[in-house]
């Protein structure tokens, strides 16, 4: 059934028929096919399920990074722009990205790197400063603004990364096994801090994670298996 244009603007993202494959010189990899998935505004969804089972892969379509063999993504009840340009403006300005990798410029500063976006986005300016030092402060790195990745922890530079997603107000940030390299307790630690930062502006995300804890943050926790998302069943042995 088509949706209308009003009840799709309710939704910050959506997927609609879902499909990708991987082409390979010898053969494909069909990830998935038929895929629904819908982002209500301001909802944290996390979603879960084992390695392989096409995760990273559902995130890059949603975020625009990669394009499915079938289906939709639309933000806002509008499918993403197609052009490489436009897509580029949209993502700078509406998403906000976390990786497992903190993908830093190393020749950066912390602040420099928090900025990024702003400046990409032609809004590089006293405002944009003054947020970037918030977010430090809120993140507990003010006095690490100045040090280039290469002078940070492996905790801290992620630090900065959600920093730098969260810098132009995003109305979505996509997080990949954030904080999958650290250990518990500040892989912890920094979730409470991302899921701090998402309440302070409203905004929805959408986090992919092994961890338990992490994913009971959420309003919602899918579970993507077998080319299925759908409910994570309460209780289940590893995520
Ligand atoms: N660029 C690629 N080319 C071919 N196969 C890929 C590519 N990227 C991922 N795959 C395959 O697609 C499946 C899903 O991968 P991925 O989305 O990374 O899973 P997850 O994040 O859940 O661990 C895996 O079987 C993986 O080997
Ligand atoms: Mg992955």
């Amino acid at each position: 059934m088509e949706l209308t244009a009003a009840a799709g603007e309710a939704r910050e993202l959506e997927a609609r028929g879902l499909a990708k494959a991987y082409r390979r010189r010898r053969g494909e990899v069909h990830v998935f096919s038929g895929l629904d998935f819908a982002l209500a505004r301001g909802e944290a969804v996390a979603i879960v399920g084992p390695s392989g089972a096409g995760k990273s892969t559902l995130l890059n379509l949603l975020g625009g990074l990669d394009w499915p063999t079938h289906g939709q993504v639309l933000h806002r009840g509008l499918p993403l722009p197609k052009r490489g340009d436009a897509l580029a403006a949209w993502r700078c300005r509406s998403l906000g990205f976390v990786f497992q990798f903190h993908f830093l410029l190393p020749d950066f500063t912390a602040i420099e790197n928090i900025l990024l976006p702003a400046r990409m986005a032609g809004r590089l300016d006293a405002a944009a400063r003054e947020r970037a030092r918030g977010l430090l402060e809120a993140l507990g790195l003010l006095p690490r603004a100045d040090h280039l990745p290469g002078e940070l922890s492996g905790g801290e530079q992620q630090r900065v990364a959600v920093a730098r997603a969260f810098i132009n107000r995003p109305a979505v940030v996509l997080a990949d096994e954030p904080f999958g390299n650290l250990d518990r307790n500040k892989g912890e630690e920094l979730s409470g801090l991302l899921f701090d930062l998402r309440r302070r502006d409203g905004t929805a995300l959408v986090i992919v994670t092994h961890d338990r804890s992490l994913a009971a943050k959420a309003d919602r926790v899918l579970l993507l298996s077998e080319g299925q998302l759908g409910p994570a069943p309460a209780e289940k042995g590893a995520l």
